[in-house]
């Protein structure tokens, strides 16, 4: 069976994390959300990412963003790298459950698994996968980073701001874009219907095909 991907509900599973025990749709609850896996704890590059999290908790927080961490080891463990991670991002706090899943169970069931990389005791670990989940409860965006790469949390902002900003408007975000930047006009809206979308106007780029498709506007 293929794993989860877009456009997939999330699972409704239970998680046992440093918040408590809950299942994931209740924590989503109608919002939007982001769940991302670790290899391990006390590992470096997932240390430096869960600080980096953290410290743009104010920014997920304005995008209406709830995160959930996971790594594979138990909650002592949890509570115990948690003040590493405060200690070396200095001002950080980390304020979003870590779901611990020693039995590799929701691991599986996200599609978090790196065939790679296994622990000490041959069991799999956790890739860097982060699931961007809508409203809706379905997968909108997925990275999957090998254990030896670590994520670039600007670029989670960005793209969060991309996939809400095609959410209430029919336009996609070109390459590079970043808030505030011109978006295209989605390819389904007829230029009738794009006069009367967006009142403001739009850019239509003079290409060598005329078929008038690249069409630029702010919202
Ligand atoms: C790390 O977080 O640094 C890491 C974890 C597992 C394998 C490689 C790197």
């Amino acid at each position: 069976m293929p794993g989860l991907t877009i456009g997939d509900t999330i699972p409704d599973l239970d998680v046992d994390t440093t918040h408590g025990h809950f299942r994931i749709h209740d924590y989503v609850n109608g919002g939007w959300a982001i769940i991302f896996s670790h290899p391990g704890d006390f590992t470096p590059v997932c240390t430096t990412e869960l600080g980096k999290i953290a410290s743009n908790a104010e920014e997920f927080e304005r995008r209406g963003v709830k995160l959930l961490g996971l790594s594979c080891d138990d909650l002592q463990s949890h509570r115990e790298w948690i003040k590493d991670i405060e200690a070396y991002t200095p001002g950080c706090k980390v304020g979003y459950p870590i779901v611990a899943d020693p039995k590799r169970e929701v691991l599986k069931e996200l599609n978090m698994v790196d065939p790679d990389e296994k622990d000490s005791t041959g069991a799999h670990i956790p890739s860097r996968a982060l699931h961007i989940i809508g409203p809706d409860k379905k997968v909108k965006l997925s990275f999957l980073y090998p254990a030896t790469t670590g994520r670039n949390v600007d670029e989670v902002l960005r793209v969060v701001d991309a996939l809400q900003k095609s959410a209430s408007h029919p336009v996609a975000t070109p390459a590079n874009w970043k808030s505030g930047e011109p978006v295209a006009i989605s390819p389904s809206v007829s230029d009738e219907d794009a006069r009367k979308m967006f009142p403001q106007g739009y850019q239509t780029a003079d290409l060598p095909s005329k078929k008038g498709y690249l069409r630029f506007t702010n919202v």
